[in-house]
């Protein structure tokens, strides 16, 4: 794992959209696998500014998002593809056809996991995973637990990330109790992962991943067996 320390969020922001701008330059179909929360919202509007600058091109590239409340629908302003078009989507040229989401309406939920994998394979997998961290060391929506699922699943949020993301709900009752996510398997997969991470709240996870110590209470730590991870964390999350 590599690790680079940045000043603040700003910078933290700026690194992540280098290294973005840089794997699009190198690979113009690159298959990115992205994340929400308020962690990825400045890499977006890095990479819509550069974008909008004619330095980067999003014709080719395809996108999967890791998770999905559920259920919810997609024009609902707290739907994760509600946060993708207002950050990114709308942002870039991106074709519509090339963005994925796992469909937070679908009406078997089991079915539109087992076909969101298949369809993250027919297109030969993801080159560059984004990720952040839950406070309680959960990636995507996996959530601390005595066993972790490998593919993209219907998963029960925990009171912890429900009480965290009642922030951007009218209250935490409004938060949905389930999710569809990816599992451990479809992160993992992925060739190159950038873990961001900004903020004091994310000190204990990102301790617990550096220590090198592997847990499925707290699912970060499993990036330790990837073999291409670079952790971009500002100074906050490092402990100042
Ligand atoms: C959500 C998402 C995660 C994200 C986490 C952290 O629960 N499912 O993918 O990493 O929140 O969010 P934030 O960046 O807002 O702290």
């Amino acid at each position: 794992m590599r690790l680079i320390t940045c000043e603040n969020y700003a910078e933290m922001s700026k690194a992540a959209g280098l290294m973005v701008a840089g794997q699009i330059a190198l690979k113009p179909n690159s298959v990115l696998g992205l994340a929400t929360g308020s962690t990825p919202e400045g890499l977006y509007a890095e990479l819509s500014r550069m974008y909008a600058n004619k330095d980067l091109d999003f014709s080719e590239v395809k996108t999967f998002n890791l998770d999905e409340y559920y259920p919810i629908d997609r024009a609902n302003d707290q739907s994760y593809y509600y946060f993708m078009n207002q950050h990114l989507y709308s942002k870039v040229n991106l074709k519509a056809e090339n963005v994925h989401i796992p469909n937070g309406s679908a009406a078997n939920a089991e079915a539109e996991c087992v076909a969101y994998d298949k369809l993250i394979d027919d297109n030969c997998g993801i080159d560059l995973q984004i990720l952040g961290i839950g406070n309680n060391g959960h990636i995507a929506f996996n959530e601390p637990a005595g066993e972790l699922s490998a593919g993209t699943h219907l998963v029960k949020l925990t009171e912890n990330t429900i009480e965290a993301n009642s922030r951007f709900f009218a209250s935490a009752d409004d938060v949905p109790r389930t999710a569809l996510t990816s599992g451990m398997a479809t992160i993992m997969k992925a060739r190159k992962i950038i873990l961001m991470v900004s903020g004091a709240n994310k000190r204990e996870p990102l301790a617990k991943l550096l220590a090198g110590k592997i847990t499925t209470d707290c699912p970060v730590t499993m990036l330790s067996m990837h073999s291409d991870v670079t952790i971009i964390a500002d100074k906050a999350a490092m402990g100042g």
